[in-house]
C-alpha cells in the first residue's frame, strides 16, 4: 500500500510530482522517490524516510523534465531503504516504475526472469515489472506493458516510463486504485483525487484493468485487448481545502471538529421528520428484506467497531439476525451465505484488501452486498450491489474519526430503514429515533467544548504504559473504538473489554494505579457498570468515567468523571467516542508523537 503520482505536461515535473505526493501521503511514507524523463535519459532520485528527505536530495540536485512518476511507500516486501524504494528501473535504466500493491507471483516470475538473464538489485515484488516490460518491449510501451499485466498475479496499480518513447506515460490498475487527472495541455495520474486537486476538478476514475496512455496530444484510455475506450469525466465538486490542515495543528484534529457537519451531511436527504426513511442508493426490495435470513457486517480495525454497533442497533430495531466478522478472518472460515444473506462492508477508503476479498467472496455465493464508504468510485463502490456514501469528506489523519461516526450514522440509518421496511416499529418510533439522530450535530459541537477538560486529564496519566477501557452493550463497541485511537497514536499499550468479562480473567492485571477508563452511557447497563467499577478500584485501579448529564453520583464510585449531553442510549456510541478520540489525539502531542502519520501504518490498508 503505497501512493502514486505521475505528470506529463508543459511544466516541470518534480516539483508537481512533490506536491502530488505529499497528498498521499497517509498511504505510507517510510521512502519515496521520483524518476524524471528528460531528452530521452532517465533520472531517479529516492531514498529512505519521508518525503521531506527526498525534497531534500531534490533541492541539492534538482532534476528537470517535463514527465515523471513519484512514489510514496508503506514497505511490504523489503523493509525500508533506498534501494527498496521506488521507481524501480530495469538495469539498463530504459524502464521505471512506480508501483501500489502486491505482486503475488513475484517469486515465480523474478526467478524465471533470471533465467533469462535479468538482474534484481532490491527485495521488492515491484522490481519484477520494469524487467517483463523490458522484456516484452518490441518498440511499443503500452503493448508491452499489457503483457507484463498478464504474467502478473495480485493488485496493482501502476505508472511506467521508458526511455525508448520518452513521450509517452503508460498506466494500469487492477485492485488498486488509480485516477487520470484531466488539464489543461498537461495530465496526471494519482492514486486518489487529493493528489490531484490542486492542479484539475476533472478526472478518469479507472476500473480494473483499464490503461490509459498519456502523450503530448492527450489521453487515451485502452481496455487489455488494445481497444480504445471512451469513459465519462467525473468532475470533483468538494473543496480542495477540505483536504488541507485549515489552521489546525494536525489533520486529526481538524477531523474532530468536522464530525458534527459530517454527521449532519451523512444524514442530509436520508432523514426528514415525517417523511419515510430514502435510501435511494439502496435498491433492495421490501420482499429481499423480509427474506433476510442473515446479515453479515464485515469490516477491519475502526470500521468493524462500527460494524459492532451496527449489529447492535439492526438486531434491535430490524430483528434481523446479524453477525459481525473482521474482513481477514471472514474468507477463512467458510461462512454459510446463500441469496438470502445480505452482507454490509463497511471501509471509508472503500480499498481495502481483506474487506474487498470478503465483499467478492460473498457476491461469488450470491449474497447481496451494500458497501457503506467514503470515497465516490472506489472499489468497495463499484462492486458491490448497493453504496451508501457516508459524507464526511476527505479523511487524512490514519487514525479514523470522521469516517466513524458517519459509519455510525449510516448503521443507525439502514437499521431504520429495514425497520420502516419490515414494520418491526411503529412510524411514532422510527419518528421518535429521527428526531433525536437530527439533534446528533448539535450535541457533538457541544462535545467538543469540552476538550480542555480532557486535556487536563491527559496530563495526569500520561505517564502510564497500560490502560484498560471498559463498557457494557454499545459502550463496550465504543470502549474498542477508544483503545485503538490510543494504541496508534499514542503507543500505549490499552485494551478494551466488555467490563463483564473482566472477572473471567483479565482483571489479575489490575493492580495499585492501574488506569480504567470506563464508559457509562447505557441507562439499562449503569447499575452493572457501577458495579464492575467497583470491583476494579476495590483492587487500586484509578477509574475515569465517561456518563450522560446528570449522572453525577457516578463521582462517588471513581476518581474522575467526564459527561456527555443526555442523548439516547441507542445513539450514544456517536456522543461517546469524541472524548476519547481526544484523549488519544492529546496523549499522542504530550508523548511527541506523530499524530496523522502513527509508525508502521498507513491509511488504506491495500494488501491481504
Ligand atoms: O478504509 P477502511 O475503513 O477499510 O480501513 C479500515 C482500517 O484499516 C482502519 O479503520 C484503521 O483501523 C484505522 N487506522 C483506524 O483509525
Amino acid at each position: 500500500m503505497c501512493g502514486i503520482v505521475g505528470y506529463f505536461g508543459k511544466r516541470e515535473a518534480s516539483s508537481l510530482l512533490v506536491e502530488g505526493l505529499s497528498k498521499l501521503e497517509y498511504r505510507g511514507y517510510d521512502s519515496a522517490g521520483v524518476a524524471i524523463l528528460n531528452e530521452g535519459k532517465l533520472e531517479v532520485v529516492k531514498c529512505k524516510g519521508r518525503l521531506a528527505n527526498l525534497e531534500d536530495k531534490l533541492q541539492q540536485k534538482p532534476v528537470i523534465g517535463n514527465m515523471g512518476i513519484g512514489h510514496t511507500r508503506w514497505a511490504t516486501h523489503g523493509a525500508p531503504s533506498d534501494v527498496n524504494s521506488h521507481p524501480h528501473t530495469n538495469k539498463k535504466g530504459t524502464v521505471s516504475v512506480v508501483h501500489n500493491g502486491i505482486i503475488e507471483n513475484y517469486i515465480s516470475l523474478r526467478e524465471w526472469l533470471i533465467s533469462k538473464g535479468y538482474e534484481f538489485v532490491s527485495e521488492t515484488d515491484t522490481e519484477v515489472i520494469p524487467n517483463l516490460v523490458d522484456y516484452y518491449y518490441e518498440g511499443d510501451l503500452l503493448k508491452a506493458v499489457i503483457k507484463a499485466t498478464e504474467k502478473m498475479e495480485g493488485s496493482y496499480a501502476i505508472g511506467v516510463l521508458t526511455t525508448h518513447e520518452p513521450d509517452k506515460l503508460v498506466a494500469v490498475r487492477h485492485e488498486s486504485p488509480l485516477v487520470v487527472g484531466l488539464g489543461e495541455e498537461e495530465n496526471f495520474i494519482a492514486s486518489d483525487i487529493p493528489a490531484v486537486l490542486n492542479q484539475t476538478r476533472n478526472v478518469y476514475l479507472l476500473e480494473d484493468k483499464e490503461f490509459v496512455v498519456i502523450t503530448k496530444d492527450g489521453v487515451k484510455l485502452y481496455n487489455r485487448l488494445e481497444e480504445e475506450i471512451n469513459k465519462e469525466v467525473f468532475h470533483v465538486t468538494w473543496d480542495a481545502d477540505a483536504a488541507e490542515k485549515g489552521g489546525y495543528e494536525h489533520f486529526m484534529i481538524k477531523e474532530i471538529h468536522e464530525q458534527p457537519k459530517a454527521i449532519k451531511d451523512t444524514m442530509a436527504s436520508r432523514i426528514a421528520l415525517g417523511q419515510p426513511i430514502n435510501l435511494d442508493d439502496i435498491h433492495i426490495t421490501k420482499e429481499q428484506i423480509k427474506n433476510l435470513n442473515k446479515i453479515y457486517i464485515v469490516a477491519c480495525g475502526t470500521a468493524y467497531h462500527a460494524g459492532v454497533v451496527g449489529k447492535y442497533v439492526i438486531e434491535k430495531l430490524a430483528r434481523i439476525p446479524v453477525e459481525i466478522d473482521i474482513a481477514s478472518e471472514f474468507k477463512y472460515r467458510d461462512p454459510i451465505i446463500d441469496e438470502n444473506t445480505l452482507m454490509i462492508v463497511i471501509s471509508q477508503s472503500g480499498e481495502t484488501a481483506d474487506t474487498m476479498s470478503a465483499l467478492r467472496l460473498a457476491k461469488y455465493k450470491g449474497a447481496r452486498v451494500i458497501a457503506v464508504t467514503n470515497v465516490v468510485g472506489s472499489s468497495a463502490s463499484r462492486e458491490a450491489d448497493d453504496v451508501l456514501y457516508t459524507w464526511a469528506g476527505p479523511e487524512i489523519a490514519v487514525a479514523s474519526t470522521k469516517a466513524y461516526v458517519t459509519q455510525l450514522i449510516a448503521m443507525y440509518i439502514i437499521a431504520l430503514f429495514f425497520s420502516q421496511e419490515k414494520e418491526t416499529l411503529t412510524s411514532e418510533e422510527i419518528e421518535n429515533i429521527k428526531e433525536e439522530m437530527l439533534r446528533l450535530p448539535e450535541k457533538a459541537e457541544e462535545v467538543l467544548k469540552y476538550k480542555e477538560t480532557i486535556q487536563k486529564f491527559t496530563t495526569k496519566t500520561s505517564k502510564h504504559k497500560d490502560m484498560f477501557f471498559l463498557g457494557r452493550g454499545l459502550d463496550y463497541a465504543v470502549a474498542m473504538e477508544g483503545s485503538l485511537k490510543l494504541k496508534e497514536i499514542s503507543y500505549i499499550h490499552s485494551e478494551a473489554y466488555a467490563a463483564g468479562e473482566l472477572k473471567h480473567g483479565p482483571i489479575a492485571l489490575i493492580e495499585e494505579g492501574t488506569i480504567v477508563i470506563t464508559m457509562a452511557t447505557q441507562e439499562e447497563l449503569y447499575d452493572k457498570m457501577v458495579s464492575n467499577i467497583k470491583e476494579v478500584s476495590a483492587r487500586g485501579a484509578k477509574v475515569y468515567a465517561f456518563a450522560q448529564e446528570g449522572h453525577t453520583e457516578i463521582e462517588k464510585s471513581v476518581n474522575s468523571a467526564s459527561y456527555i449531553p443526555r442523548v439516547m442510549d441507542l445513539l450514544a456510541p456517536v456522543i461517546a467516542i469524541i472524548p476519547l478520540q481526544l484523549f488519544s489525539y492529546y496523549m499522542a502531542i504530550e508523548k511527541g508523537c506523530d499524530v496523522d502519520k502513527p509508525r508502521n501504518l498507513a491509511k488504506s490498508v491495500t494488501v491481504e
